[in-house]
């Protein structure tokens, strides 16, 4: 079977030739937006007298045919046809006939990988923020329905102060807020169209890029078509901010893995989330957060992929480039899936808000308190934070938490402490005494909620 560029050559391609450098099996998934390309660029060669009008229509036609087709299923992917762009050219001129072959027209397949790429990682981006949107709405939620559960807050994983489960978990929210905006951001950059960079340097042909640039969606064409063709920053750039958002959800599930052991017993996944031990009966496994954490390596992995191709090419397309596309779909479909199937989880986990309670109470979590109690009664801070270390080291001795010891044991580290200390450190007032602007307290974490339900308003 002869190929679309064999007219150069004397001897057919050899067999394991083909195989490796087909791309086929992979960039097929961008048939849809291939042809959508295709009719713009069709369309455009009409509009500007290039092919005739008629030429333009049933080659438009018989696109619309071959894109029937692909929705159907029925469209056959080969590997002697290389690629999703000869795949789809050569079954426009089975149905169309030789017209067809006009379709290739002041265009490259440079350009036109370029813009099928676009438009797909378009369409994968916004689908991401939908995921992202999705999760965000299960963690107010969460934060909505335990608001006043108290659990401790760590740092270095040791406990430092008590906290609001509903602070906790808005902080995680801050964090898919943010990968809402890169993922927006990137949307943005990469909306420009490539389509009429040609091979590299531009066309001999009057073509109107502008016209295909706003038929596809795109905000205007790209500026220079040496770089139209050889760009694949937007593919790096979502691959760095795919790395960043499963680096967030592999924090969040490392965090449930820990906080769902039965040490923690902080929280509970449901059945349906977790596997069992073909050995070990009692076994209730959290592999879906194991899961995502693992795959969040796989992600890193992509991006150091496509990072190593594109670092010693030079100017313009070079076939290496074809490796772009596999690590992208790889990241796009484990980002997508871990941001579904964690919102999923968590939409069904149960809090343990006594045990979390119980942590914070037993956790000296509240020592902080006691050192802010004697800075009120005019002590330095340096002064209070010795005092308040000893009095802890004394009830660690003794086994007790601090609520524990009696007003004369306190007296015994400073005349300054009164009845009033047992108020002061008891952990529902530590929490809401934080009442700074992001602070933990009842009401500082309302207003968190607040501003993050009229976010999730602003972008849908
Ligand atoms: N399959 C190729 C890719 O994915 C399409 C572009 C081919 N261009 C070329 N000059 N061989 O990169």
């Amino acid at each position: 079977m002869s190929k679309l560029w064999s007219g150069r050559f004397n001897e057919s391609t050899e067999r394991m030739v083909d195989e490796f450098n087909a791309s086929i099996s992979f960039d097929q998934r961008m048939a849809v937006y291939d042809i959508k390309g295709s009719i713009a660029h069709v369309r455009m060669l009409g509009k500007q007298g290039i092919i005739a009008p008629q030429e333009a229509t049933d080659i438009e036609n018989g696109l619309e045919c071959v894109l029937s087709e692909v929705m159907a299923g029925s469209f056959q992917f080969k590997t002697e046809d290389e690629d999703v762009h000869m795949a789809v050219e050569k079954r426009l001129t089975e149905i169309v006939g030789a017209v067809g072959g006009k379709l290739h027209t002041a265009r490259s397949r440079n350009d036109q990988v370029a813009v099928d790429f676009r438009m797909y990682m378009r369409n994968g981006i916004a689908s991401v923020n939908n995921a992202i949107i999705d999760l965000e709405k299960v963690i107010i939620k969460l934060a909505e329905t335990n608001d006043k559960a108290i659990m401790p807050g760590y740092t270095h994983l040791q406990v430092a102060q008590p906290i609001l489960y509903s602070h906790y978990i808005m902080a995680y929210f801050q964090m898919f807020s943010r990968d809402f905006q890169r993922f927006s951001n990137i949307l943005t950059s990469m909306n420009y169209c490539p389509l009429g960079a040609g091979a590299l340097a531009g066309t001999t042909f009057p073509i109107d890029r502008h016209y295909v640039a706003q038929e596809l969606g795109f905000i205007a064409p790209t500026q220079n078509s040496i770089d139209s063709v050889s760009d694949r920053d937007f593919a790096i750039e979502f691959l760095s901010a795919a790395s960043i958002c499963m680096m967030h959800l592999s924090k969040f599930s490392e965090e449930l893995i820990i906080h769902s052991t039965s040490e923690f017993s902080f929280v509970e996944l449901s059945d349906g989330f977790c596997t069992g031990s073909s050995i070990m009966p009692q076994k209730k496994n959290p592999d879906i957060p194991e899961l995502i954490r693992g795959k969040t390596g796989r992600v890193y992995g992509d991006l150091m992929g496509l990072l190593t191709v594109m670092k010693g090419l030079p100017l313009a397309y070079n076939k290496d480039m074809q490796e772009d596309k596999e690590g992208v779909f790889d990241a796009l479909d484990t980002l997508l899936q871990s941001l579904r199937i964690f919102a999923a989880m968590l939409s069904k986990i149960k809090i343990r808000d006594d045990n979390m309670l119980r942590a914070a109470l037993n956790g000296y979590s509240t020592a902080t308190d006691v050192a802010d109690y004697l800075v009120r009664k005019n002590l330095p801070f340096r002064q209070a934070h010795h005092v308040t270390g000893s009095a802890v080291n004394y009830a660690i001795k003794k086994g007790v938490p601090l609520q524990q010891l009696s007003l004369e044991e306190f007296r015994e580290f400073s005349e300054l402490f009164t009845e009033d200390i047992f108020q002061a450190i008891s952990v529902e007032t530590s929490v809401n005494n934080r009442n700074s602007f992001g602070g933990t307290s009842h009401e500082s974490v309302q207003t968190q909620i607040k501003a993050a339900k009229l976010f999730i308003e602003s972008v849908q």
